[in-house]
């Protein structure tokens, strides 16, 4: 069988990826790259197989022995490695976001696809069984056209700041979970391309060392280097007359919640719980999903990155939606600080 043999780049989110093309037969976890060898240690311990250790991505990425790289390190440093990955002819998955600003990832996309690898994003959102659920029956026509979205990522504590890529530039709520609700609403919309954005972003409780993770206040030498939006909101008109209404939210005096709500000519549609909103001989009819429990979305997208690799199957998840992701998202963030509409190109 072939099989593609792959380097792992951050101890954080990598240990999920890399579990999951392990569990995969086409997939191996040949080696790991951390600035910290101690995390290496810990993670090579729950791999089935050995594996070689780096603590320099720039010579993972020159490894002959390896086929493609995950990188799944802080936001601002997902496009060097990336790029240095196509540059030596290595396939790539990506977390989310692609990048800290458009440029870069605009800079990556256009290597990778010159460079002719498979490059995909990872996208547990979007690659969860739910979301998949309602993007099958919304690729079928059963919602008819989706016109309208609403999506919405609000947490009551939940700054991360156990590293400070989170909280300094290139950070913030809505590069960090805005993106997860942005693209998988987008991608339930069919793609559209969006024509411009309105929004409004700030910091609220993370400059004042509330906010955090789980009720628990980070040394101030630590949120005292707050820096980003720890809340933003917006909206994003697309070129088909479509609306998507966006928000993230790190910290609130609201209840956490996750959800996508689907406005279709011919049903509507919640992500969580996941519910179908029809209208049957004149009478509403609505239906709540109960769907058996799946696999894990790190396998699904896992699946889906070795199937491009080993036999050409086209990405449906490639860099350049995480790139037309971020230019909507980095819109929102400009238009929150000019206080204008920010028009943008979607391509
Ligand atoms: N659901 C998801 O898809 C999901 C969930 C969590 C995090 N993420 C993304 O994963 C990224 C990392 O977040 P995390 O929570 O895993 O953070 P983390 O701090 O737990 O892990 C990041 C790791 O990267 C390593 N690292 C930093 N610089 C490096 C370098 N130059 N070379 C090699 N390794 C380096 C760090 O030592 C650390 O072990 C972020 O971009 C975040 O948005 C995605």
């Amino acid at each position: 069988m072939k099989q593609v043999r792959v380097g792992i780049v951050g101890m954080g989110i990598g240990r999920p990826n890399a579990q999951a093309i392990a569990r995969d037969p086409r997939g191996v976890v040949a080696a790991l790259c951390d600035l910290v060898p101690e995390r290496m240690d810990d993670f090579a311990k729950a791999l089935p197989a050995p594996v070689r250790q780096f603590t320099d991505y720039k010579k993972l990425c020159a490894d002959p022995d390896l086929d493609a790289i995950f990188v799944g390190t802080p936001n601002q440093l997902h496009v060097p490695i990336a790029l240095e990955a196509v540059r030596n002819g290595k396939h790539v998955l990506v977390t989310k976001p692609l990048s800290d600003s458009l440029a870069a990832a605009r800079k990556l996309v256009e290597a990778q696809e010159a460079a002719g690898v498979v490059g995909m994003m990872s996208l547990s959102t979007r690659y969860a069984n739910n979301t998949r659920y309602l993007g099958a029956l919304a690729q079928k026509g059963d919602l008819g056209e989706v016109y309208y979205a609403r999506a919405r990522s609000v947490r009551r504590a939940g700054i991360p700041a156990w590293n400070l890529g989170f909280i300094t530039k290139g950070g913030g709520a809505f590069r960090d979970m805005g993106v997860h609700v942005l693209d998988s609403a987008w991608w339930l919309m069919g793609l559209p391309k969006p024509a411009s954005v309105v929004g409004v972003a700030g910091m609220k409780f993370g400059q004042r060392g509330q906010g955090y993770w789980d009720f628990t206040q980070p040394p101030k030498e630590t949120w005292s280097k707050f820096a980003v939006d720890d809340y933003g909101g917006g909206f994003i008109r697309f070129e088909n007359g479509a609306g998507l209404q966006v928000e993230s939210f790190w910290a609130s005096h609201m209840p956490g919640e996750v959800q996508i709500e689907l406005f279709g000519t011919e049903a509507g549609a919640t992500l969580n719980p996941l519910k179908l909103f029809r209208t049957v001989g004149g009478a509403p009819q609505d239906v709540t999903v109960n769907l058996p429990k799946g696999p894990e979305p790190w396998d699904n997208l896992a699946g889906h990155w070795l199937d491009c690799i080993l036999d050409g199957v086209q990405c449906e998840a490639p860099l350049r939606h995480g790139m037309v992701v971020q230019e909507m998202l980095e819109a929102l963030l400009r238009s929150g600080e000019t206080g204008k509409e920010v028009r943008v190109k979607g391509e």
